[in-house]
């Protein structure tokens, strides 16, 4: 019989600390690291580039056939190609992520991207974080993460990582762009960001990661996953 693979989920709003600590978590537990958001930001960036209609969604659907995506696992994080193109920094800038909501909120887009997560996640352990892996993508995960933290935390971690790629943006703005997606996320129809059913929600506006990542660890003890 084969071995069950384990599934650990961890969904919530942009800016909670999700990558760092799923990616912490993974490493830790020798799991595969699934960043879902970088598969909505490289659909992103490849619309995107073809200078296509945002609000005409059959070339969009018809544009994504042609979207060939390849995730690899390297020491920094996941590495994400796009027709063999390196787009792991691009698909993180501004411009993406405030355009991201044009694909994400079509049901059509994430029909063609979520057999993509799940066929990345297939016979393996993982961490698979976002904004709809319990509810949607991963249903049957075996702990459900739900990491939240204030919208003001949120916006200062956001602004370290820009600083640190010498993105220049000021607190406010990013606080107020912080805001739209997170309402964007959670009021569009098709699966939104909430809480999946039976989730270990966490609030880590005044933990480090280290403090989650001992608290997440505990949890999937406590459940007997590792
Ligand atoms: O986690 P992130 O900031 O990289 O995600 C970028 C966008 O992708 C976010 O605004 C919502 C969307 N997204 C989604 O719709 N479903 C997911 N599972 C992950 C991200």
């Amino acid at each position: 019989m084969k071995p069950r693979r384990i599934v650990l989920t961890i969904d919530g709003p942009g800016g909670a600390g999700k990558s760092t600590v799923a990616r912490r978590l993974a490493e830790r537990l020798g799991f595969a690291f699934l960043d879902s958001g970088a598969v909505y930001r490289a659909a992103t960036w490849f619309v995107a580039r073809l200078g296509l209609d945002w609000e005409d969604e059959a070339p969009i659907l018809a544009a994504l056939d042609d979207f060939h995506l390849r995730l690899e696992e390297s020491r920094s994080g996941m590495k994400v190609f796009v027709n063999s193109i390196d787009v792991t920094v691009p698909i993180r800038l501004r411009e993406v992520s405030n355009h991201v909501f044009h694909l994400a909120r079509r049901p059509g887009v994430r029909e063609k991207l979520v057999p993509l997560q799940r066929s990345f996640a297939e016979g393996r352990n993982i961490v698979a974080e976002g904004r709809d892996m319990g509810s949607v993508v991963f249903p049957d995960a075996d702990l459900k993460v739900y990491l939240d933290a204030s919208l003001e935390e949120r916006a200062r971690r956001r602004k370290k990582e820009h600083d640190a790629r010498g993105e220049e943006v000021s607190l406010e703005v990013l606080q107020a762009e912080i805001q739209r997606r997170d309402h964007r996320d959670m009021m569009r129809t098709a699966s939104p960001l909430s809480k999946p059913e039976g989730a270990f929600v966490l609030d880590a506006t005044l933990l480090q990661v280290d403090q989650v990542l001992e608290i997440l660890v505990q949890e999937a003890k406590r459940r007997k996953l590792v």
